[in-house]
């Protein structure tokens, strides 16, 4: 559900209306035909008779740029469906985590909800559309619980290893120790060590939501708030630099899904334990399984 939603969101917005329809099952598949619906589509925004939708002016950046390298078609949209792959699958991941996390912590799922609803109530008058039409409505100071919770699953669920090589020569030091690294040496980041690190996350295997909120940093962990490593999008001169993109992404879809549905664990679910993480999976570890759950409408909308 939540993978759908994200990437057809981001194909609605950023890749307009000609970008190829159910993108989420061919990437699933990795169907073939792919490649032949990118070039398609490349073709139609180059040649302009596309009309005009919000991302158009990145696509067109996109496809400017790589005329300038000798690219056959085919290499230029594997190049489009590996960045459009960025644009969605972390975000999809970290998304469909949360959910989850919230439906097995029913405590959490509650803070989100009232979170939500009284935002809905003194800042929107419960209009759905007000809130889609308020450019900050998912900005930085907005929904803060779930921010808090978008920290909270990454840092449970990323398996990033951001590297970096030394351009010169130096010591590292860790307490008493050093490690000498030559220039040009590659490094690896074990960021789940430092996620994991019960001194900076007590309690570190707990799912717990408001954990990076300002105000209760320094109860869960006595550490002065903001100052918590946490490297779910990696840090320094690459940390990722679609990090605000992908939070505002996750924060509309959640607080749209917690608003307009009542959401539940399908009785099948009830006694079986959540997910692990497939380790085989880079950035954002995906399920080693599917959830099954239930939704039901809370608030019946106008169709403007
Ligand atoms: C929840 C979603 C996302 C997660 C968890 C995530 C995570 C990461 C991580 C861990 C890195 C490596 C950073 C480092 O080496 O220090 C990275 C790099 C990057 N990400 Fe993301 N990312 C997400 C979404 C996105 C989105 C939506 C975009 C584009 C719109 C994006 C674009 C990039 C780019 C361009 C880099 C390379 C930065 C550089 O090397 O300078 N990411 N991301």
């Amino acid at each position: 559900m939540a993978d759908r939603a994200i990437i057809s969101s981001v194909a609605n917005v950023i890749f307009g209306p000609s970008f190829p329809p159910n993108t989420s099952v061919d990437l699933r598949i990795l169907d073939k035909h792919l490649y032949s619906r990118v070039m398609t589509y490349l073709s139609l925004v180059d040649k302009s008779s596309t009309g005009v939708w919000p991302g158009r002016p990145l696509v067109k950046d996109f496809i400017d740029a790589v005329r300038s390298y000798d690219l056959s078609d085919e290499d230029r949209a594997a190049i489009f469906i590996s960045s459009f792959w960025g644009f969605a699958a972390a975000s999809a991941n970290v998304t469909s985590w949360l959910i989850v996390f919230l439906l097995y912590h029913p405590t959490a799922l509650a803070k989100v909800r009232n979170e939500v609803d009284s935002t809905m109530r003194e800042r929107y008058h419960d209009d759905a559309f007000k809130l889609i039409e308020d450019p900050e409505a998912f900005g930085p100071s907005s929904f803060p619980i779930i921010e808090s919770a978008v920290n909270e699953t990454l840092r449970l669920t990323s398996n990033a290893t951001p590297f970096r090589q030394a351009t010169c020569d130096l010591n590292l030091v860790h307490g008493n120790t050093s490690v000498p690294i030559k220039d040009g040496d590659f490094l690896m980041a074990n960021l789940r060590a430092q996620h994991f690190d019960p001194v900076v996350y007590p309690r570190p295997q707990d799912f717990i939501v408001d954990r990076f909120l300002a105000s209760s940093q320094a109860e869960h962990t006595g550490v002065k708030p903001g100052t918590q490593p946490f490297f779910g999008f990696g840090a320094g001169k690459h940390a990722c630099k679609g990090r605000l993109f992908a939070i505002r992404h996750i924060k509309a879809f959640v607080a749209l899904l917690v608003y307009l549905v009542n959401i539940e664990l399908d009785g099948g679910e009830q006694g079986l334990k959540i997910p692990s993480l497939n380790e085989r999976s880079l950035n954002v570890a995906q399920m080693s399984r599917d959830i099954k759950i239930r939704t039901k409408r809370r608030h019946r909308e106008d169709t403007r």
